[in-house]
């Protein structure tokens, strides 16, 4: 039988934070575990991600953070690759869309398109911001939603109510940059005409055909799928403009182009392409083989985009368009998208500090890997959102893992060593019981194969333990360690089921529990397995030597469950456990420092600048004189309170006029992980004007 070929992608995470469990659960584990499958059935298959380098969601970080996107993005993508490479997420290729080999596919991609005349350019108003001299599109601006009325939504999307807005729709729009209305100007930009397309993708989604051949079977399709992109279409699909006006991106191959990069979401699912370039460069492969329609189409690979629901669009509107666009491209056979999941009762929040962070439970908990996967693939958010909570985590290791899968592994070793030395036994004749058990066992193959096929990896997942199960229940039945005594011979035939039952496990657990795939087979000394030869009844044939075993799963005590619930409540409290701190900022030699004159300063008046609600004026004695400075600290205390204050002053700053103050220095303050201010004034009596070194 040939092999067919897959090109498999999990949606690029943004290189601006750490990956969560939610994440994990929804995309890369499922991902994972299809992949896994592909590879023991011996597919050839390609797995490939990377992070998401460019857009808002990046820059706005930097912001947030005080440091450059590049510094942003590099300090991310290290962190999200380890977490990815610890946790065992089998990516061919992890790579990035900063990379210069990216630029260069997606300009080509763009191109390409440009040369086509798939794109129409147009010049027209959009909101700019003055402060920060910058157009204002998707994440940089918000306003009121005018189909929900949400105050919080996005120029690109409201996340409340999932409409596509432009930011032209928002009722009293505001820059995220400066918090201000934004004015209007012109610009223009290159639109990719996706009301022209409805009539091919409402077949291609609701069919399964493109160019009139049936490409995939719509049924394979999840339900929300099929419905989202129906909704989309139906509504009617405007053009979306591919170009924007910024400086942190890929840069718009066009000479009229300055200050332009392409859109993140023209770019973004294009880092798929060059990831398997780089891949298929490093490995001697040919990327081509992976993404472009062969002639053969037995040849021709099966593209499956796994994403979370709040990409569906991007991977079955968008990206189709442009790669049926481009011409020679393959279209996705299949967009799984997954729901979210929540946690302890609540949503998943970067802001609100309620998360588990993958790299964190790593560091905690680096020997429960398995542990994590399992509970993560059991609650999988398949058809609708679903909860991650540690007492669940808790019953299913100590319940599932320990009580069914342990104990079966540990009682077949056990027992094998104590009747045999280790040796697996001549079976005897079979019992109707030994029939009834081999017809269960040959029957969970194929219904796995199907499951995992139709990306149900909860059942999938479970039929596996019901295999486990399934061992329990004959060993109990059977009661080898009271037959032994009066029927040594049975017990041989009962012990070599029990045996290959284990072994069963060994090879198919190597899809879903990788390290414990592992443990069990070092235990049996079996060899890994391809996912056919589950249908033999004999993996591990009489007279082969089994190996030592050990404990697969401790159990998980009620203090982990306790601690963990402490520290969400904690880092939901104070912020501190997922503070972001700025990372440190570029040397300075000793003369740079010897150039700021910071002295101890007293405040002797303040008051509040008219018309600004952030800033006080101050008059404060530096030793030296009594000068003017105004400081943006109104919000955080009032006049009154800061007068007779000893404060650190910067006396050679530069002066400037802020709201027609000249300022004559600058007050120094702390500011805490939740925005305090405080002031950094001297622990004991000191004078005014003390220098500060
Ligand atoms: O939503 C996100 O997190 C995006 N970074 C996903 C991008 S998927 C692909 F298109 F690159
Ligand atoms: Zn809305």
């Amino acid at each position: 039988m040939t092999k067919q070929r897959y090109t498999v992608t999990a949606a690029l995470p943004y290189a601006n934070g750490p990956l969560h469990l939610g994440h994990v659960a929804g995309v890369y584990l499922p991902a994972d575990i299809l992949v896994r499958f592909l590879r023991l059935k011996g597919e050839d298959v390609l797995f490939v991600c990377g992070s998401d380098e460019h857009g808002a969601a990046i820059t706005l970080r930097a912001k947030k953070e005080g440091i450059s996107p590049k510094e942003i993005v590099d300090k991310y993508n290290h962190l999200i690759a380890d977490s990815f490479e610890k946790f065992g997420i089998s990516f061919d290729i992890f790579d990035r869309t900063s990379s210069p080999e990216h630029h260069q596919t997606a300009q080509d991609f763009f191109l390409e398109l440009y040369r086509k005349k798939k794109f129409i350019e147009k010049e027209s108003e959009q909101y700019y911001d003055p402060e920060f001299k910058q157009f204002l599109a998707d994440r940089y601006i918000t306003g009121e939603c005018p189909k929900c009325a949400n105050p919080n939504a996005y120029g690109d999307q409201c996340e409340r109510c999932g409409s596509d807005l432009s930011p032209l729709e928002l009722k009293n729009p505001l820059s995220t940059l400066s918090g201000k209305t934004p004015e209007l100007r012109k610009t223009s930009h290159w639109y990719l005409p996706m009301d022209q397309h409805e009539a091919w993708l409402k077949e291609w989604i609701q069919d399964g055909k493109l160019d009139g051949e049936q490409q995939h079977d719509p049924k394979e399709w999840k339900n929300q799928v099929i419905g989202q992109c129906m909704s989309w279409i139906n509504a009617g699909l405007r053009p979306r403009a591919m170009t924007r006006d910024l400086e942190w991106g890929v840069p718009v191959p066009l000479e009229q182009a300055d200050g332009k990069v392409l859109y993140v979401w023209l770019d973004a699912p294009i880092g798929y392409i060059s990831a398997s370039k780089k891949w298929a460069e490093k490995n001697g492969k040919d990327w081509k083989k992976y993404w472009l329609k062969q002639n053969d189409p037995a040849e021709t690979s099966k593209l499956i985009h796994f994403i979370g629901k709040d990409n569906i669009v991007f991977h079955a509107i968008i990206f189709p368009i442009l790669l049926k666009d481009h011409g020679d491209f393959i279209l996705p056979d299949n967009v799984p998208a997954y729901e979210f999941l929540n946690l302890e009762g609540d949503k998943f929040s970067t802001s609100r500090n309620w998360a588990v962070w993958l790299n964190e439970y790593l560091e905690r908990h680096p020997d429960k890997i398995d542990e994590l996967k399992y509970t993560l693939t059991a609650i999988a958010p398949e058809t609708k959102d679903s909860e991650f909570t540690w007492k669940e985590f808790q019953a299913r290791v100590n319940n599932e893992l320990a009580d069914i899968l342990g104990n079966f592994i540990n009682r077949v070793l056990v027992l094998s060593k104590k009747y045999y030395q280790g040796i697996v036994p001549t079976p005897g004749e079979l019992s109707p019981e030994d029939l009834e058990l081999q017809k269960s066992l040959s029957q969970f193959p194929d219904r796995i194969e199907k499951l995992i096929r139709s990306y149900k990896i909860r059942e999938a997942q479970s039929e596996v333990m019901n295999m486990a199960r399934l061992g329990n229940k004959y060993l109990a039945d059977m009661e080898p360690w009271k037959l032994i005594k009066t029927d040594p011979e049975r017990v041989q035939t009962i012990m070599y089921q029990a045996i290959q039952i284990a072994a069963k496990l060994g090879v198919s657990l190597q899809v879903f529990l990788p390290e414990t795939a592992k443990k069990i087979n070092a235990f049996l000394l079996q060899e890994d397995h391809s996912w056919d030869r589950l249908k033999e009844n004999d993996l591990l044939k009489p007279g082969h030597e089994l190996g030592q075993a050990e404990i697969l799963f401790q159990k998980v005590e009620d203090q982990l469950v306790e601690q963990e619930r402490e520290l969400l409540e904690e880092s939901r409290k104070t912020g501190q456990t997922t503070r972001e701190y700025a990372a440190e900022k570029n040397r300075i030699q000793w003369d740079d420092f010897t150039k700021l004159d910071m002295r101890t300063g007293t405040i002797l008046s303040a008051e509040k600048v008219k018309g600004a609600d952030k800033l006080l004026k101050l008059e404060v004695d530096t030793g030296l004189d009594k000068r003017t400075i105004v400081s943006g600290i109104a919000e955080h205390f009032s006049p009154e309170e800061i007068i007779g204050k000893t404060v650190a002053v910067l006396l050679n700053l530069e002066p400037r006029k802020i709201r027609g103050v000249e300022s004559q220095g600058m007050i120094l303050m702390a500011e805490n992980g939740d925005g305090r201010l405080s002031f950094l004034s001297p622990d004991s009596d000191t004078e005014t004007g003390a220098e500060i070194r």
